[in-house]
């Protein structure tokens, strides 16, 4: 008999909209044993008639205007954070206080201490905790863990990651308010760091292991933006752009990049690895492909013949590629929303078993650390070290 698991979703924007999706998805697409309800969403009182819209279209049973009564309401189970960054703090601690199971949008928080907080507040309260870092379900980045795991690129040498969007060039276009919240430090933190290299960051170290050390630079293009609330013109805080070079912990470098200001480029997240026995690299863009480059074998060492040397591009459809077999048949793509479906299989499977699903709360605070460690970093211009 499949237990009741009662969804609180906080946050009823694009991540609600993506989140709603995927728990009405999963239980069709992947064996479950819990009948998942979305019980009550949260949305802002300004903006009620969007709220009680969203609640209609996906389903939801209830609305609230006050997040903390949504947390303390008896019947929820899980308590899902779809909110600005800066909202995230209070909504965990206060979801883990009130022992519901706790899903959380990136980045963490607003920084590490936000971060640890939460962390504190989650395994104190042992309950099951999960931070969307989502692209690790995208198929073809889960299957270039798997080829890494299986020793396919041997010795690292390089990654390298690209984060680009052109959505904040205009002059023109204001900070703050319920759709540019993002440019607003006092609601983000961070600009691209916290937004975009976050995932970038969670995706690198999930393939190659810890960051030892980063040196960064980050610019602000526009240095002053109108306030959408206020209309007060005011400094803008948040990086526009942030560049950084890291060392691996196995010795390997990497080079990140992330811009707001890539004209053209809409939400282009790449990366690649370069080893001693072969090569992969991925783009969002192209989301079904993998990259591979191989150039000996593992095992035997054997050198793939010079003459059939080159790029295999691998579309990453078939049932025994990650995911695949419980959507289509070979050859037919999924995109964008199936990662936070997989995303939410994976934990609920781990709930069901014990074995608990990552990245959790507390990978999620590793990210975080890297993130401050390279805004720091770009502020002191010089490197700066992260612990293990
Ligand atoms: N995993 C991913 O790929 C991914 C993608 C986008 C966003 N996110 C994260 O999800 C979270 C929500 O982002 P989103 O894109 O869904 O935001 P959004 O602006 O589309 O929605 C925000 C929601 O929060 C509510 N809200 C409450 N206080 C607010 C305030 N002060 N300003 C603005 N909205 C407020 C709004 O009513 C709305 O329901 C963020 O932490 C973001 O970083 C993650």
């Amino acid at each position: 008999m499949a237990k009741t698991l009662n969804i609180g979703l906080v946050g009823c924007g694009f991540m609600g909209r993506a989140h709603a999706n995927a728990y009405r998805q999963v239980g069709p697409f992947f064996d479950l044993p819990y009948r998942l309800v979305l019980k009550a969403c949260y949305g802002r009182a300004d903006n009620r008639d969007k709220l009680e819209a969203f609640a209609a279209r996906w389903g939801v049973e209830s609305v609230e205007t006050d997040w903390r009564q949504l947390v303390t309401r008896d019947d929820i189970d899980v308590v899902d954070v779809c909110v600005p960054n800066h909202m995230h703090h209070d909504v965990v601690v206060a979801a883990a206080q009130a022992g519901k199971i706790v899903l959380c949008e990136k980045p963490l928080a607003m920084n590490t201490a936000e971060g640890e907080a939460m962390v504190a507040a989650v395994e104190k309260a042992g309950v099951a905790n999960l931070i969307w870092f989502n692209y690790r379900r995208v198929p073809a980045i889960a299957l270039f863990k798997q080829i890494v795991d299986e020793g396919r690129v041997g010795r690292p040498f390089h990654y390298r990651a690209v984060y680009n969007q052109d959505y904040t060039i205009d002059e023109s276009v204001p900070q703050g308010g319920r759709a540019l919240w993002r440019l607003d430090a006092k609601v983000a933190g961070s600009g691209v760091t916290g937004d975009l290299l976050a995932h970038s960051i969670d995706t690198a170290e999930w393939i190659n292991g810890p960051i030892s050390q980063v040196v960064a630079a980050t610019e602000t293009f526009v240095k002053e933006r109108p306030h959408a609330e206020t209309g007060e013109v005011a400094p803008v805080a948040i990086d526009d752009a942030c560049m950084f070079l890291a060392r691996f912990a196995n010795g390997s470098m990497g080079t990140f990049e992330s811009t707001r200001y890539a004209r053209g480029r809409k939400n282009r997240n790449t990366m690649e690895m370069n080893g001693e026995n072969g090569a992969l690299c991925f783009d969002l863009e192209d989301p079904h492909v993998l990259g591979f480059y191989r150039y000996a074998d593992p095992q035997t060492g054997r050198k793939v013949e010079d003459h059939l040397a080159g790029w295999q591009r691998i579309h990453v459809t078939n049932f025994d590629h990650p995911y695949m077999d419980k959507w289509w048949v070979p050859g037919c793509t999924i995109g964008y929303e199936h990662t936070f479906t997989n995303t939410l299989a994976d934990f609920l499977t781990g709930l069901h078993d014990g074995s608990p699903a990552q990245p959790n709360l507390r990978s999620g605070l590793r990210t975080q650390l890297v993130c401050d460690a390279v805004l720091e970093s770009a502020r002191a211009g010089a490197w700066v070290d992260i612990p293990a």
